[in-house]
Formats: structure tokens, sequence, C-alpha cells
């Protein structure tokens, strides 16, 4: 099975939750691609058999220009501690998947990172990519994930771990056994 992960990483855990889900997926003996969305384009979505999306959580939802514009800043700010990844800049997640052309029940599913606490207090970016991809004819086969970070951005404990297991799971809700297609 061909699997093609797109993320977008401001501070580096999603990227790192991203080669964590490809670890996973691999383990099961899927052929995986992962690629910032900065690099991605529409067309490399078509000759995959799972589409994985996932991004940071940015004011309760997907990223947008103006807060991956505050995550700059922050991340300049002297003593911040935090650097931009290389493939910070440029298009996000939202224009990606407004782009993806539309297709008929391709297995998929969505995952972000996000504060540590309850979700109805840090919002969640997976549920908009969820919600992105069946909107473009993609079938989620298991729930959208969330992968947890400090407030001082650092991915928790276990959780890249978590997302292996993740993407293991992914493995087989996506195959030929645990892959139902939409009706
Ligand atoms: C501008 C901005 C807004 C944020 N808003 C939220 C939020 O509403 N909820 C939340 O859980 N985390 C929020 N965060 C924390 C991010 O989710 C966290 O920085 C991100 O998961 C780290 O992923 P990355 O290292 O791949 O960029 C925000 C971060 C920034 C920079």
């Amino acid at each position: 099975m061909r699997a093609l992960i797109v993320y977008e990483s401001l501070y580096g855990n999603t990227h790192i939750v991203a080669n964590s889900i490809a670890a996973g997926l691999r383990d099961k003996a899927c052929d995986v691609t992962v690629v910032p969305v900065s690099r991605a384009t529409p067309e490399m979505a078509i000759h995959t058999d799972l589409l994985v999306a996932g991004g940071p959580t940015h004011v309760h939802g997907m990223t947008s220009g103006s807060t991956r514009r505050m995550a700059a800043e922050v991340a300049m700010k002297a003593g911040s501690g935090l650097s931009l990844e290389p493939d910070a800049a440029g298009p996000g997640m939202r224009d990606w998947l407004h782009d993806l052309g539309s297709v008929q029940a391709i297995p998929a599913a969505a995952f972000d990172t996000r504060l540590d606490g309850s979700p109805i207090l840090t919002g969640h970016a997976s549920g908009g990519i969820a919600h992105r991809l069946r909107r473009h004819g993609y079938h989620l086969v298991v729930p959208a994930e969330s992968f947890l970070v400090s407030k001082q951005n650092a991915l928790l404990e276990d959780e890249a771990e978590r997302a292996k297991s993740w993407g293991e799971a992914l493995a087989f809700a996506a195959g030929p056994i645990g892959h139902v297609p939409a009706s």
C-alpha cells in the first residue's frame, strides 16, 4: 500500500509526529512518502492508497496566514527557545486542502498537534482537516487524532511512540481487511 503523509509544522513537533506515523506504517509494509505541505502538490495525492494529513492547532483550529506569522514572530523573540522549520514558510494545510482534487472513497486520516488539555478548551486542527478530506470524497478510516505538546512547545513524552502505534493501526484500518469503502 502506498501512503502519502502531508504535514504542516512551524516548530517541528508535527514533523516529528508525521515521521513517527510513517515509521508505524512502514512497520506494516507500507511504502510511505512524507512531505511538508509547502512542497506538496495536489497531484501527489493522485497515486496514493492512503492519504494522511496533519498540522498544528492554531487559535482552536487549522493555521491561517496570520497565525503562521504570529508563530514566526514568537519564535524570533529573544530567548523563545523555538526555531522555525525550514519548510515553515509558504502555504499551509488549509490552502493545500482547498486545491486538493476530488476522489471516490480513498482511505485517509487526519491528525494534529495541540496543547495538553481538554479539546473543548484547546480546539483541534484535525477536525477541520478531516472535514475537508471528507468534502473531497476521502473515506476517513480512523477517528482524527491529536498528539500533545507542552506550553513550551515540546512534544510530550511518549507521544512519538503513540504516533507510531497510531500509524500501525492506520495501516490495518486502511488495508484490504480493515477498509470498508463508504457507500
Ligand atoms: C499562533 C498560535 C496559536 C496557537 N493556538 C493554539 C490553540 O488554540 N490550541 C492549542 O491547543 N494550541 C495552540 N497553539 C500551540 C500549537 O498547537 C503548537 O505550537 C503546535 O502544536 C506545535 O506544532 P509544530 O511544532 O509542528 O508547529 C498555538 C500556537 C501558536 C503559535
